[in-house]
């Protein structure tokens, strides 16, 4: 009997509040017997495969190797095939390989892939095209990203579909690891308890997130008390917390207390995303909470999320400048302190597209400005961040 035959549907959970703020579903009834049917499916990875990664992160947290973590801001389904799965892992083995010659430590790539179909929202409503009030896009697990009200429309059906096609792609990921040599692990925003809870799973003593390897918690959702928090406090995987300009080193110490509470390395991973300007400012404090609580985070760099900008047409973009300048003060003020950078965190694409431009006064192409969410970077920009990271931190 395989491993995976004896892995059990997790207890039920606590029924989710009333009100899951980051999805607006509009049938409670019809969530339920979604995630009914979501319980009764096979896991998406096995625990042992999570415990590697944690195991593989503590080498990260210990100094001996970097990561590499990145993919789109929103995956989208129409686009999950075979090929474009091969094409994404080509290119996050390509920059764990520049990681690993350019800093002479080994280098590990995580994807923002197999599960990144959710997207936390500043607004809940947008302007559409004939200027009427329109739901915000909420990533392809929760609705169409076609500016109509009927698109626009929550639809629980969509978690079967994220299910159906994370799986695909973690088969299409597994089919090739053993030619290309190097493993790509999956990762996503862990947005939708609606989602991750019913896909938990228990294997002897040990409950799991079976939807992907690494789980992370986003800005908006980190409050050290929140749903979030306490539905990820609760599995073996490893798991990550994004920080933004606001977070205080009494936050730092709580989620290592809830995340963290055996520190353990390799099961926690901060990703700072405060803005290249506030790393010198926010950066020292958070990390001397850290080690004040015990805990040896990875420490990871997402150049991205606080260096969005509008440009002069309304489109979202980010500058390389602004990259490159997070990615420097990032490892500088890491090494002043005596940690090891663990790596980047980049909304990157193998596509040659225009979201992303080289310094200020540029605006981004139309022509191949095709990402659902943030602007990401085309292969040349990703290795180019990838190197100024080495750069810094070899
Ligand atoms: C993201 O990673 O796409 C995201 C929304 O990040 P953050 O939670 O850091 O804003
Ligand atoms: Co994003």
């Amino acid at each position: 009997m395989s491993a995976l035959s004896t892995v059990r549907s997790a207890p039920a959970p606590a029924p989710a509040p009333a009100a899951a703020p980051e999805a607006g579903w509009p049938s409670p009834q019809a969530v339920t017997e979604v995630s009914a049917r979501l319980r009764a499916l096979p896991p998406l990875v096995a625990l042992g495969d999570c415990l590697e990664l944690r195991r593989r992160l503590a080498e990260v947290a210990a100094g001996g190797a970097h990561l590499i973590q990145g993919g789109d801001c929103a995956e989208l389904f129409a686009e999950v095939s075979a090929h474009t799965t091969r094409r994404k892992a080509a290119q996050l083995r390509e920059l764990a390989g520049l990681l690993e010659d350019g800093t002479g430590r080994p280098a590990l790539a995580v994807g923002r892939i197999a599960g990144q179909f959710a997207k936390p929202r500043s607004q809940p409503v947008e302007s559409g095209p004939l200027g009427e009030s329109l739901p915000v896009y909420r990533g392809d697990a929760v609705n169409g990203f076609a500016p109509t009200a009927e698109a626009r429309t929550p639809d629980p059906g969509r978690l079967l579909t994220a299910y159906e096609l994370a799986s695909d792609i973690h088969r299409y990921l597994a089919a090739e690891t053993e030619s290309a040599g190097r493993r790509v692990w999956t990762s996503h925003e862990a947005l939708l308890l609606d989602y991750e809870l019913p896909l938990a799973r228990t294997l002897g003593d040990q409950h799991y997130g079976s939807s992907g390897h690494l789980l992370w918690i986003g800005e908006r959702t980190r409050q050290p008390d929140g749903r979030h928090v306490r539905a990820l406090a609760a599995l073996a995987n490893p798991v990550a917390v994004k920080l933004g300009p606001a977070t205080t080193a009494a936050d730092v110490a709580e989620l290592v207390a809830r995340l963290d509470p055996e520190r353990a390395p390799g099961r926690l991973s901060f990703v700072l995303r405060c803005g290249a300007d506030l790393v010198e400012q926010v950066l020292p404090g958070l990390v001397r909470a850290a080690a004040d609580a015990g805990a040896r985070p990875v420490w990871i760099c997402d150049p991205m999320h606080g260096n969005t900008e509008r440009s002069a047409d309304g489109r979202k973009t980010r500058r390389m400048t602004r990259v490159a300048a997070e990615i420097r003060s990032f490892v500088r003020v890491l090494r002043r302190l005596g940690e090891h950078p663990g790596g980047v965190h980049l909304e990157l694409t193998p596509d040659d597209v225009t979201e992303c431009v080289a310094g200020p006064g540029d605006t981004p192409g139309a022509a191949r400005y095709w990402t659902a969410c943030d602007p990401r970077l085309n292969p040349a920009q990703a290795r180019f961040a990838t190197a100024v990271f080495i750069e810094e931190a070899r």
